[in-house]
């Protein structure tokens, strides 16, 4: 039985092995980015403290939702990102990062390419303030992120990581692990092999010996033993259990959803070019759940004088005539079960629509770009503090919420987690 028993001693190792994938596959993901903070400071950025102040009250004010210094939220950690890149470059792409991205930049893709999700434009800073902030990401940074963490706000995960990140390393992982598993059991027979034919040559070797050296391996034995089928049932199991949790995970989520519409209405076009505001079409975000979409005769407004004979804006008449309205494919979509209001995002948090649906300005076809999951809902509300400033609705709540704590007050903290305030 000695064969047997070394081959069940391999499986277990390999086993073991193999349970152990998953947990560092995972820690390896994400991984920190804080390298060692410099002593002095980068030119161009100050270490003067009015100036750091600046920045920081900046950075709250249009950076903290995606953005912290010594951890990963929906952007990179900030910290050392002065080093990264220069501060030009960091001025330009902080302006406007998508021109950056589709001018080829090496750099900017493969950034776009890990967090699939665009920054909004920040055109509406000058260039002293986005020095400011960085000026105030350097201190943060020499600071280091032990004393940053007693001020960080933030308990969060990524809200852009897709969820089968590391799907792929987990398969590269295992297929490494294999090819290791064989190659050692190859060398194994071989040694045995070897073994056996140089212990034959020896004479004296007692009964029992000699019955072990002669038996052969049984491998209709091995398949058939308790061990292995155990084994291999467990591991079947597990690989199932896996792929079955990731799918359940992901079933309806739309990530990246753009259908063809029955008009290719543009909002680079229209949003982005001509600048039209998005409330002159979608009418209901500062006044109700509902965003809306624009019937036809809000185009219209424009489109009986402006390229009357264009075939595409032909076929707006036609459904004009028809008395039909355009049968718009719906892109962002939650279950009957939840209850998401525009109003109360946009007009009463000051939520711009970017930080839900991307950059829009720059889309030729509308797409999907947040995940719309219960998780994204929650983890901007752990994250995100309400807008109390001039209104009056929240005084009490506010002075209530210091006394316990010196946090920001979160959506958190005025019942954002609650499961009846998002589900009917
Ligand atoms: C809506 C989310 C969002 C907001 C708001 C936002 N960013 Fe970003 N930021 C991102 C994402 C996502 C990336 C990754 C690059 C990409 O995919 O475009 C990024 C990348 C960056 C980078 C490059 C980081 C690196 O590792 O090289 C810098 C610098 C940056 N942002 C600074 C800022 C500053 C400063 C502000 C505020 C003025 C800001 N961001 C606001 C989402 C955001
Ligand atoms: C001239 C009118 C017009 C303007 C201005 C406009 N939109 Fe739209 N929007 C539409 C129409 C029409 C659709 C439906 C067709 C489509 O999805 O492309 C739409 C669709 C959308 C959708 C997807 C809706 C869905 O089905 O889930 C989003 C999100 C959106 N718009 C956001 C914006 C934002 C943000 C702005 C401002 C930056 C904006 N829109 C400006 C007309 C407009
Ligand atoms: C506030 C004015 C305005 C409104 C409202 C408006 N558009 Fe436009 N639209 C324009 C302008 C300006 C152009 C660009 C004309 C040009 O290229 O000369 C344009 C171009 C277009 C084009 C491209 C036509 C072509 O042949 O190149 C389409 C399609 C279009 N609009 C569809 C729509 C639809 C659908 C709506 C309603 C949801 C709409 N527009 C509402 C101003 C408007
Ligand atoms: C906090 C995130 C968030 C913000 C901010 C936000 N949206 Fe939405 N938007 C959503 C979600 C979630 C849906 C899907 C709602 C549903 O299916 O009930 C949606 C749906 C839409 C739709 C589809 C049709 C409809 O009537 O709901 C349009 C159009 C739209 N949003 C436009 C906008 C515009 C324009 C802005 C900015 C003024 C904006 N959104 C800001 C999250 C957001
Ligand atoms: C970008 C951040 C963000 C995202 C994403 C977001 N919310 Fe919110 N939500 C807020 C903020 C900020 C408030 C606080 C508004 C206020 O001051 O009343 C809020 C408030 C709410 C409230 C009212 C809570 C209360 O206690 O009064 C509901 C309900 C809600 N959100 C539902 C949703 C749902 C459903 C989703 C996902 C589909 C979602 N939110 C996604 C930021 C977000
Ligand atoms: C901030 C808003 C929010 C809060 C708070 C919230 N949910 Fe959800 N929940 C959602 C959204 C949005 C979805 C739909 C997600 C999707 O389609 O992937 C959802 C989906 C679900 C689903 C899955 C239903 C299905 O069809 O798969 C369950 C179950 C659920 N929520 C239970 C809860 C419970 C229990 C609580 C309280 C502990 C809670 N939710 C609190 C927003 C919320």
């Amino acid at each position: 039985m000695l064969g047997v028993r070394l081959f069940s001693v391999q499986l277990l190792t390999s086993f073991v092995l193999l349970c152990s994938v998953p947990v560092w596959a995972q820690t390896d993901g994400d991984g920190g980015s804080t390298a060692p903070a410099p002593a002095t400071g980068v030119a161009g950025l100050s270490t003067d403290q009015a100036v750091i102040d600046q920045g920081k009250s900046l950075f709250e004010a249009n950076c903290k939702q995606c953005h912290a210094v010594h951890e990963r939220v929906v952007g990179p950690a900030l910290a050392n990102v002065y080093q990264r890149r220069s501060v030009d470059w960091l001025v330009k792409f902080i302006k406007y990062p998508q021109r950056v991205i589709e001018s080829g930049d090496a750099y900017a893709v493969a950034l776009y390419k890990e967090y699939q999700q665009f920054m909004p434009n920040h055109d509406f800073l000058k260039d002293d303030e986005i020095k400011a902030i960085l000026s105030w990401v350097q201190a943060e940074t020499i600071k280091g992120p032990a004393t940053a963490a007693a001020t960080a706000t933030t308990t969060t995960t990524s809200t852009a990581t897709p969820v089968a990140d590391n799907s792929g390393l987990f398969i590269i992982i295992i297929a490494g692990l294999s090819f290791l598993l064989i190659v050692t059991l190859a060398v194994l027979a071989l040694m045995a092999a070897t073994l056996s034919k140089y212990l034959k040559k020896e004479s004296d070797l007692s009964e029992e010996d000699l019955e072990v050296l002669n038996q052969r391996t049984n491998w209709a034995a091995i398949f058939k033993s308790q061990a292995f089928i155990g084994i291999t049932a467990f591991v079947f199991l597990a690989l199932v259990l896996k792929a079955t949790v990731e799918g359940l995970i992901t079933i309806g989520v739309q990530q990246g959803y753009a259908p063809t519409q029955p008009i290719p209405f543009s909002h680079k076009l229209h949003a982005g070019e001509y600048q039209i505001d998005c409330k002159y079409c979608h009418t209901g975000v500062e006044k109700g759940k509902a965003a809306n979409i624009p019937s036809a005769n809000i185009c219209m407004n424009c489109h009986n004088a402006i390229k009357t004979t264009s075939p595409i804006i032909q076929k707006i008449y036609e459904y004009i005539e028809k008395d039909e309205p355009i049968q718009w494919v719906r892109v962002h979509n939650l279950p009957d079960l939840a209850y998401f209001n525009h109003q109360q995002h946009v007009k009463v948090a000051g939520i711009d629509c970017e930080n839900c649906h991307g950059n829009i300005k720059e889309m030729e076809v509308v797409q999907q770009v947040s995940l719309l999951t219960m998780g994204w809902c929650i983890d901007c509300h752990r994250k995100t503090a309400v807008n109390a400033k001039d209104n009056a609705y929240y005084d009490n709540l506010v002075q209530l919420h210091a006394k316990r704590s010196k946090q920001p007050m979160k959506v958190e903290d005025i019942g954002g987690l609650e499961c009846a305030k998002c589900h009917y």
